[in-house]
């Protein structure tokens, strides 16, 4: 197939576009690079042996330059990663993330419908449960309530891919909700850059042990968990990147609207990723225990039998390669894609 990918050149879209290239699909990247730099996108093409993935600096809410583009290609489906994501930062500017990941998203289908392209894989994200009812999360437990603006734009985005599809069934739309992503390809060439301090628990821990950060902050220590830390589900990048290949099943399936976890279905304690990377690498990870995090849930994983069964995807990459991934990535790389 030819994939449009939007947001390609951030740390999901970049192993993404190797598996698909891999399998044998064409890929064309656009990417305004709010979040990321050309140079990720000279190392896939460096990874995959110098294929020259087509990139088009072009903001998703920009009607006439996406136009161009699909005027340039004719698509058989998107892979719709762009979008602004640090929660921190969606909640001191709101209007910004709705803004960007809204109309964005708003404009993109709106050419896709012009150009008779009708298939899309969504990156949404386990947030939408909010504080989970079950657990094991299943793709049927109810949406709950998102704490802060960028989570808001994944729930609505959602409703509003699933009453495009109710309105057009000739749409096929794939709503892949990520669970925790981390680790790197195993080349150490791309990996997650974050701008400034990260949110995020791998980034922190790497950061740390290359001696940019003092100290890990353990945002709690007594949730109702094994040891009072909270659990999540981390998934290898590469298996989330695989997913987006195998879910392209879907789309060839005609399956209308299809709805998948992706995650690895363990569940694994902020220590147990600490004591996990210092045994990956041999480090040690110097911590200390914080209060909690606010908006902060005790335990989120999933049951992930339903992308098994519907699209033959797993997860094979256990929590030990995500911590040496990450590292690898990390240390060859300290400031980045600055070179
Ligand atoms: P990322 O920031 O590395 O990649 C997103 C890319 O989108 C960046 O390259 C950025 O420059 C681009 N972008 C943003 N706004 C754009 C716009 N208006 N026009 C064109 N390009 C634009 O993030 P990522 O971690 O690769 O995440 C990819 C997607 O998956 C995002 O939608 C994110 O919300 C979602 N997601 C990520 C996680 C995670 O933990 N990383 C979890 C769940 C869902
Ligand atoms: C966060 C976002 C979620 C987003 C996801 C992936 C919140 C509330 N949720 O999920 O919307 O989809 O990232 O980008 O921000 N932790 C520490 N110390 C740190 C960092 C994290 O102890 O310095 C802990 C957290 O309290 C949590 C776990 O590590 O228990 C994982 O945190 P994080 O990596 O930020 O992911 P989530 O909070 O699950």
């Amino acid at each position: 197939m030819k994939i449009l990918v939007t947001g390609g050149a951030g740390y999901i879209g970049t192993h993404t576009l190797i598996e698909l290239q891999k399998a044998g699909h064409e890929t064309v990247v656009v990417d305004n690079l709010a979040n990321s730099q050309k140079e990720s996108l000279n190392r896939v093409s460096e990874l995959l042996g110098g294929v020259e993935i087509p990139f088009y600096k072009v903001d998703i809410r920009d009607r006439e330059g996406l136009n161009r583009v699909f005027q340039e290609h004719e698509f058989d489906a998107c892979i719709h990663f762009a979008g602004l994501k640090a929660v921190g930062e969606s909640v001191e500017k709101p209007l910004e993330y709705y803004e960007n990941n809204m109309s964005g998203t708003f404009v993109l289908l709106d050419v896709m419908r012009k150009h008779n392209c009708k298939n899309i894989i969504f990156s949404s994200s386990a947030t939408v449960y909010g504080d989970p009812a079950v657990i094991p999360i299943t793709e049927d437990c109810p949406k709950g309530h998102c704490t802060n603006p960028y989570g808001q734009t994944k729930s609505m985005l959602e409703q509003v891919l699933i009453d495009i599809q109710k309105a057009d069934p000739e749409w096929n739309v794939v709503l892949l909700r990520y669970f925790n992503p981390i680790g790197a390809h195993k080349s150490g060439r791309i990996g997650e850059n974050p701008n400034g301090i990260p949110n995020n628990l791998m980034p922190y821990i790497t950061q740390t042990a290359v001696g940019k950060r003092k100290e890990l902050g353990v945002f709690g220590n007594d949730y109702d968990t094994p040891d009072g830390t909270g659990v999540r589900d981390y998934i290898h990048v590469v298996d989330l990147a695989t997913a987006h290949v195998a879910a392209l099943k879907a789309i060839a399936d005609k399956k209308g609207l299809a709805i998948y976890n992706i995650g690895t279905g363990h569940g694994y304690s902020v220590l147990d990723v600490v004591h996990a990377f210092e045994k990956a690498n041999n480090l040690k990870v110097p911590y200390v225990i914080k209060p909690r995090r606010a908006g902060d849930i005790a335990t989120c994983f999933c049951d992930p039998t339903k992308a098994k069964i519907e699209l033959g995807w797993e997860a094979k990459y256990g929590i030990e390669d995500m911590c040496r991934d990450s590292w690898n990535w990390q240390k060859n790389n300290p400031n980045g894609y600055e070179v």
